[in-house]
């Protein structure tokens, strides 16, 4: 027996032990064949063998645990070590991140209205209705105030749905004249193809003394930005409706995808319809009780510009997070 705890100590893989246990305790093994022998052994003999025998397959035993124990835990380190990450090694290749194609679009248009002397406000998202609706002239019967495109919470407070409320809010604690732009997220209860719950606007405003601010120059600021943006474009403003500007304009550019040939992106059109415009209503000036002043009012969505700088296709894409998509942006 004394070679087999010698075997056990011995092995050096746990792959070996196995072959020692099969050899030891197995059925065709050493302690078996000893079991068998003792059976031809003298009665009066057979109780004292039988009590070695037990007595070594439990030593046996219990050695064989302690080494497979061993050997694994050596076996378990030597893996661990080939396979060590050296964490202070410089890596050969590296990614480098990138502003998302919504804040790069931002940035472009804050940089343009900043170049022009337009101060950069924020205003606030959890919005009241006074900003958000009322001194906008939208009044209490307007359909944009329906539950349907509008997060309420209680007390009359909301999501804001649009960055107008800006407008209000800038007025409300300066005076004029005022030239500012307001960037910012808004919401609205809205998620299909080309509406998300959540997206960016900026809205833009110029106030001065009456008669100082005409239609003339928003059309001249807005025709110099969108040919910033989009480069050798045309631009149209089509008559429109907003509460809180008259006359009201819709400006179309010449389609980016067909130049103006019509397509499936401008339904045929060959034009795209990229902000909203106007002359300040003077229910709006009322409100936060400006006097004597004149104004004009813009806003735009950024995703949309986004959208048609880059080509892309679904606005949904621009919130799924998908690296590759974000990798084109780099
Ligand atoms: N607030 C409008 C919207 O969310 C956008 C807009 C249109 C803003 C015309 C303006 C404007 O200031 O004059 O759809």
């Amino acid at each position: 027996m004394k070679e087999w705890y010698d075997a056990i100590q011995e092995a050096q893989s746990v792959e070996r032990l196995e072959e020692i246990r099969i050899s030891v305790f197995g059925k065709k093994g050493v302690l078996a064949a000893e079991f068998v022998k003792m059976k031809k052994a003298p009665n009066e003999e057979k109780a004292t063998i039988a009590k070695e025998l037990n007595t070594h397959k439990a030593n046996l035993m219990s050695e064989f645990t302690v080494r497979k124990i061993v050997l694994q835990t050596q076996e378990l380190q030597k893996a661990m070590q080939a396979e060590a990450i050296d964490v202070s090694l410089f890596s050969t290749s590296s990614q480098a991140g990138a502003l998302h194609p919504v804040m790069e679009t931002m940035d472009r248009i804050v940089e343009y209205f900043s170049s022009m002397n337009f101060a950069v406000k924020t205003g606030q998202i959890v919005e009241d209705d006074f900003n958000n609706f009322e001194a906008l002239n939208l009044p209490k019967y307007h359909p944009a105030r329906d539950m349907q495109d509008t997060f309420y919470f209680k007390d009359e407070m909301l999501l804001r749905t649009h960055t107008s409320p800006v407008q209000i809010r800038t007025m409300m604690n300066t005076k004029p004249p005022i030239r500012m732009i307001a960037p910012g997220a808004v919401f609205r209860r809205d998620y299909d193809l080309t509406h998300t719950p959540m997206f960016h606007q900026i809205e833009g405003l110029v106030v001065d003394e009456a008669g100082k601010v005409s239609f003339a120059n928003l059309k001249f600021i807005l025709e110099d930005f969108l040919k910033y943006m989009f480069g050798d474009v045309k631009v149209r403003f089509r008559p429109s409706f907003f509460p809180f500007t008259e006359p009201s304009a819709e400006v179309d550019i010449s389609c980016v995808f067909c130049e103006g040939e019509g397509c499936r992106v401008c339904s045929k059109t060959g034009w795209l319809e990229v902000l909203g415009c106007g002359i300040v209503d003077p229910n709006v000036f009322e409100a936060v009780k400006y006097k004597d002043v004149s104004g004009y009012a813009f806003g735009l969505g950024v995703e949309r510009f986004a959208m048609l700088i880059h080509h892309i296709g679904d606005l949904r894409s621009l919130f799924e997070g998908d690296i590759k998509l974000l990798e084109q942006f780099q």
